[in-house]
């Protein structure tokens, strides 16, 4: 077990207005709201306008977290913005962020972890303000997905959605929120999620690119059933805690097959996961910080609760964390 001394102590979270429900994708697609229920648990998803962007949507997010906790952010020293949706290729999400919202000694990253990204944004701010580098970091996670789907690809349209959330780790050596991390990676297996219009084969294969996502999407389901309860066991063998005194279990929202299969698998009752995928959709690194904030507004997660937050996606790459909640 690592000692951490970062403490989460804000949440904030936004959904664009419009929404796509499985009825609008039977217009776009041969499709059907009851095989899209069945397969994914999905039943809507939240699309972002056509002048807002992963900026857009991260700065509404922090907004509300400022709003609720009345925190200032105008201290923050590091702005990590977990996406795979940049506004741009550069400047960064996070720059972005800087400029909008003022802060005016901040260091500022995007971090691209694909839907496993904002596990990895929060492990890294705990490291940085664990280690005494920095004091105050805000972690964003967000995504315009709806801007690299093909919505005539029934495969893929009928997945994802956009949103964000955002937290804010501070030092803090009293109370800390972070007990153990376990993360793994099977780059070799990155053929079957990607995002490219790059005609260069991938690992030796040809592979159909038009810059929009493409996926396999049996492979992603087999590995990550597959490959999260094992990551699981592995994080809980880091601590003294048994996976019975864990509270929430707080997966990616890709599919809710894929959350029933995990928590079959590892022995959790599903009921004790929660997840925000039936209303938003699988919006990628958003997932995550939209489920903790459905589970805070909802009074589910309480003060000290132990919540098992696990990512998993593009790369392939995961990465769970151990957390003890702190708002
Ligand atoms: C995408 C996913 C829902 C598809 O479900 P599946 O059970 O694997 O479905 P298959 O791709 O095998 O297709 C089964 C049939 O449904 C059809 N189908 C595919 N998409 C469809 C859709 N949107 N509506 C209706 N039928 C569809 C297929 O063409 C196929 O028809 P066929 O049997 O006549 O060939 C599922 O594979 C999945 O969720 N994978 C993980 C994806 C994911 O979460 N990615 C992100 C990870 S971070």
């Amino acid at each position: 077990m690592n000692t951490s001394n970062a403490r989460i102590t804000a949440i904030g979270s936004y959904v664009p207005k419009k929404r796509l429900t499985n009825n609008d994708l039977e217009a776009l697609v041969d499709t059907n709201d009851e095989w899209i229920v069945q397969r994914t648990g999905i039943k809507e998803r939240r699309i972002a306008a056509d002048n807002e962007y992963t900026s857009d949507i991260s700065i509404k997010a922090v907004e509300n977290l400022i709003e609720r906790y009345q925190k200032t952010v105008d201290d923050v020293d590091m702005i990590i913005v977990c996406t795979m949706t940049p506004d741009f290729k550069t400047p960064s999400v996070a720059a972005l962020v800087q400029a909008k919202l003022g802060i005016k000694n901040t260091g500022a990253i995007d971090l691209n972890a694909a839907c496993a990204g904002f596990a990895y944004g929060l492990h890294v701010a705990n490291g940085l303000v664990s280690a005494g580098l920095h004091r105050k970091v805000l972690v964003i996670g967000a995504e315009t997905f709806s801007k690299i789907i093909d919505y005539s690809d029934r495969t893929t349209c009928i997945l994802f959605g956009d949103g964000g959330g955002a937290v804010l780790v501070e030092y803090d050596e009293q109370q800390p929120s972070f007990i153990a991390s376990h993360m793994g990676t099977d780059g070799i297996l990155g053929k079957n999620l990607y995002c490219t219009d790059l005609s260069d084969s991938m690992f030796g294969e040809e592979l159909p690119v038009n810059g929009f996502i493409a996926q396999n999407g049996r492979e992603v389901y087999k590995w990550a059933v597959n490959t999260v309860p094992k990551g699981m066991e592995a994080l809980m063998g880091k601590t003294e805690l048994k996976l019975d005194e864990v509270d929430w279990f707080v997966p990616h929202s890709a599919n809710l097959r894929i959350i029933e299969s995990i928590c079959s698998r590892s022995g959790l009752p599903l009921e004790r996961a929660i997840y925000s995928l039936e209303h938003f959709g699988n919006t990628s690194a958003a997932t995550i910080p939209l489920s903790l904030d459905k589970g805070v507004r909802e009074g589910k997660i309480q003060r000290d609760d132990k919540l098992l937050l696990y990512g998993f996606g593009g790369g392939l790459t995961h990465a769970g964390l151990l957390i003890n909640w702190s708002l």
